[in-house]
């Protein structure tokens, strides 16, 4: 199909570059390759539109924050925040500052990783000004006047510099950019959904095309969709979220699809201008949640634990492949409790309120909460994993391209941290030792058990 070339360090302005996924990465991707001069950049997306259910940012809003365990990732959200209040972005970017809190009965891994975090920012020059310890309910009042709950036990901090960022807004705006200065887009489940990566193989002296990965030598040559066309690139990059074991098999020993619940109170209009400014506001030991969205007038909350995976036979994980009610429109009993708790606490008068939109979202994760923005090893460069967002990937959004755009320039991925992984960590089960989870992680066959039981008591 086409000659072995030898692995050419960078591809050209011209050559046609492939992205799969239009996630957060995906998107962000296009655009700094469009603004670094590439021309000829494809994105497929197995979606009929941006956002896609399938993308861990589709729902309504996420967190950005700069405050890290390791100062490293500070320096980068911080560029990132200068990148949100950009024209572009934002109208997506709410200051609304960021609350950070343990409750009286957290467990000490949870009030740990809280002082730990506040260490990157409480001497930082940018964001020390704005910095206030909470240590009575008084204290948390300043910030959100609104509080009627008891909130016993509560401290922690305000950091002004932090918010939120409205994540399926902020898809959609940036494909709708990216589609005006020249990017292209193909969507829908035939023919924007990738189902193979193409890759030569030499048998003897000959070339092949196969939808084999290679083990070493070969080069991706491009994907093949589900309406079964083939697309040539010079360069493939492969940016599915949690869905890169799919197309990438190796991801899967050390990339595991893990997901969190998502839960919201449907708010009236008057309750939503109530809640109009609260502090974006994270109890390590419980939850987040966020002011509620004007439009839609939901109140988003998440429970913090250690999620949940779907291992499969071969030991990797993936999201199940039908986002279809059962088993993902719901969300544990245990996950239920702790929103209810932190709604006790905080806002009472909705503890008892239903949770709609409830949802299990999946992302891509690896043990030390690293990224992975490297090339394939033995592809001689023609082949690119975005994976391992591992939770924190949205806030990168606006800058998040550029460090792809720096790895083509270099031909090599410099940073250590970033690097495609060799070791095998399937079957390991390292989800409860993240320093900024609290639980056991368990399996989402458990919790679809756990759920039919409880059904099966009620009828
Ligand atoms: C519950 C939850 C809460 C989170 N909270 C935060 C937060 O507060 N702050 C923060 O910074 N981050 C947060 N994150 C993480 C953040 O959402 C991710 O880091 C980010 O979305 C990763 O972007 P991505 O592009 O890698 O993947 P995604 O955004 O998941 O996008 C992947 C895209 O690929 C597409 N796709 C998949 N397979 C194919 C295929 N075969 N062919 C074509 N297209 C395909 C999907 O449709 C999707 O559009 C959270 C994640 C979850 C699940
Ligand atoms: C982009 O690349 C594709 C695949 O090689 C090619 O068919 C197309 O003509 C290119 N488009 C431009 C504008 O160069
Ligand atoms: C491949 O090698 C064989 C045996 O050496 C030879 O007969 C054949 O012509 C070669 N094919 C090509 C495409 O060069």
């Amino acid at each position: 199909m086409q000659s072995n070339r030898a692995a050419s360090k960078a591809v050209s302005q011209d050559a046609p570059i492939i992205i799969v996924g239009a996630g957060a990465w995906g998107l962000s991707t296009a655009l700094h390759l469009r603004q670094a001069g590439y021309t000829n950049v494809t994105v497929f997306e197995r979606a009929e539109r941006v956002p896609s259910p399938y993308s861990a940012a589709w729902d309504i809003n996420k967190i950005v924050r700069p405050e890290y365990e390791d100062g490293f990732y500070t320096e980068l959200a911080l560029d990132a925040i200068k990148g949100w209040k950009t024209p572009l972005f934002g109208p997506y970017f709410h200051q609304t500052g960021y609350v950070v809190a343990t409750t009286g009965r957290a467990p000490q891994k949870a009030i740990d990783h809280l002082h730990d975090a506040l260490k990157s920012i409480e001497r930082h020059p940018t964001f020390a000004p704005g910095i206030r310890a909470l240590s009575s309910s008084e204290d948390f009042k300043q910030f959100t006047w609104q509080y009627s709950g008891r909130l016993t036990g509560f401290k922690g901090y305000f950091n002004r510099l932090a918010g939120y960022a409205h994540s399926s807004d902020a898809l959609a705006g940036i494909w709708e950019h990216c589609a005006r200065i020249g990017v292209k887009f193909v969507m829908g489940e035939k023919a924007g959904k990738v189902e193979k990566l193409l890759y030569s193989s030499t048998l003897g002296n000959e070339t092949l095309s196969t939808d084999v990965e290679p083990s070493n030598g070969g080069k991706c040559l491009g994907v093949r969709t589900a309406d079964g066309k083939e697309h040539l690139a010079d360069l493939t990059i492969c940016a599915p979220g949690a869905h890169g074991a799919s197309l990438i098999k190796d991801l899967g020993r050390f990339v595991v699809a893990r997901c969190w619940s998502v839960a919201h109170v449907q708010l009236s209009e008057e309750e939503t201008d109530f809640l109009r400014g609260i502090p974006t506001t994270n109890v390590r030991d419980l939850g987040f949640f966020f002011e509620p969205d004007p439009k839609t007038r939901l109140f988003k909350l998440c429970p913090l634990g250690t999620g949940y995976t779907n291992t499969l036979s071969d030991g990797t994980s993936l999201p199940p492949p039908e986002r279809l009610p059962p088993p993902q429109d719901f969300i544990p009993y245990e996950d239920e409790k702790k929103l209810r708790q932190l709604l006790r606490e905080t806002f009472p008068w909705m503890a008892d309120r239903p949770f709609v939109e409830q949802k299990l979202c999946w992302f891509a994760d690896t043990k030390d909460s690293e990224y992975c923005i490297d090339y394939v090893p033995g592809t001689q460069n023609s082949l690119i994993a975005l994976s391992g967002d591992s939770g924190h990937g949205f806030k990168m959004m606006p800058i998040f391209g550029s460090w792809v755009t720096e790895l083509i320039a270099k031909g090599k991925q410099a940073l250590p941290r970033w690097q495609w992984r060799t070791e095998d960590l399937r079957g390991k089960n390292w989800g409860d030792s993240v320093s900024w989870r609290i639980g056991r992680a368990r399996e989402l066959q458990e919790l679809i058990d756990e759920k039919s039981k409880l059904i099966r008591a009620r009828l």
